[in-house]
């Protein structure tokens, strides 16, 4: 897992070039997220524990509604920078450093566990996967709920397959990027080269490019694990994020 600590790390600095426009992309990722959680667990659910906060996009969004959230990442360099994002909006995001395989979280603590963004995915195994979401009810209160968010998965091409996937050009302090993944397939996993290339300037920079692995593990794989973790009513929804989302709920106490 150390590589993926170091890949979030690196990104850090720069994940906002994801989005065309990373503000615009908080406000309706927390408007999203809000109105989910307040038709599934109603309104007095407003506390969120983000166990992969990454540098905030859906905390910061949650936070601005006026949800608690607390927060932890597997990157030292994510949580830092969501942190300073939450101080210059004058917004608390208590955030630490931790693995969702074993969650810095009291049990019961949080109304909603969120996991956004296709962060389940980088856990290699099915059993990791399983460890992860095991957590994520320890830590959702009898009655709460689980957000997992993550690409869909078609069948995986033939190993040795390279997919480039364009983001496009981006401006970052008044320089211009082209800003692009590049996908290796081997099997059910593939690795991730995250390529940021400069288009102008008078001294040209080398591209950084960071790489990183992940599962291809389909949505559907994720519902039957989420069942099986202990999760009640759970399923996906589709077209209320920019990815499908895992829905599941804590059974209440007999
Ligand atoms: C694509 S980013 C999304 C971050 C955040 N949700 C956002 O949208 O800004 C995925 C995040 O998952 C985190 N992550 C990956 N594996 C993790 C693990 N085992 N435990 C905790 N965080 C992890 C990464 O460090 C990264 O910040």
């Amino acid at each position: 897992m150390g590589d993926v600590g170091r890949f979030y790390d690196d990104l850090a600095p720069l994940y906002h070039l994801v989005y065309e426009d990373w503000e615009a992309s908080v406000v309706r990722q927390g408007g999203a997220l809000a109105s989910l959680i307040a038709e599934r667990w109603g309104a007095g659910a407003r506390v969120v524990l983000d166990g992969s906060l990454g540098i905030g996009t859906q905390a910061l969004g949650l936070l601005g509604r006026g949800f608690q959230v607390i927060a932890s990442d597997l990157s030292h360099g994510a949580v830092q920078r969501a942190r300073r994002e939450a101080m210059a909006r004058g917004l608390r995001l208590p955030a630490v450093v931790a693995d969702f395989r074993a969650l810095a979280a009291r049990a019961e603590c949080a109304d909603v566990v969120l996991i956004a963004d296709n962060a389940l995915p980088h856990l290699q195994t099915e059993a990791d996967i399983m460890t992860a979401l095991r957590e994520c009810l320890r830590c959702t209160r009898p009655g709460g709920g689980c957000l997992i968010t993550l690409r869909d998965y078609g069948i995986p091409p033939p190993a040795g397959t390279v997919e480039r996937r364009p983001y496009g050009e981006r401006s970052w302090k008044g320089r211009r990027y082209d800003v692009r993944q590049v996908w290796t397939w081997h099997g059910a996993r593939y690795d991730l080269a995250f390529e940021i290339a400069p288009l102008d300037g008078d001294a040209p920079e080398r591209a950084t490019v960071l790489t990183t692995s992940y599962l291809a593990i389909a949505v559907a794989q994720v519902v039957t694990l989420m069942r099986q973790a202990g999760f009640d009513d759970v399923e996906r929804i589709d077209g209320r994020f920019f990815q499908p989302i895992v829905a599941g709920t804590r059974p209440r106490e007999p």
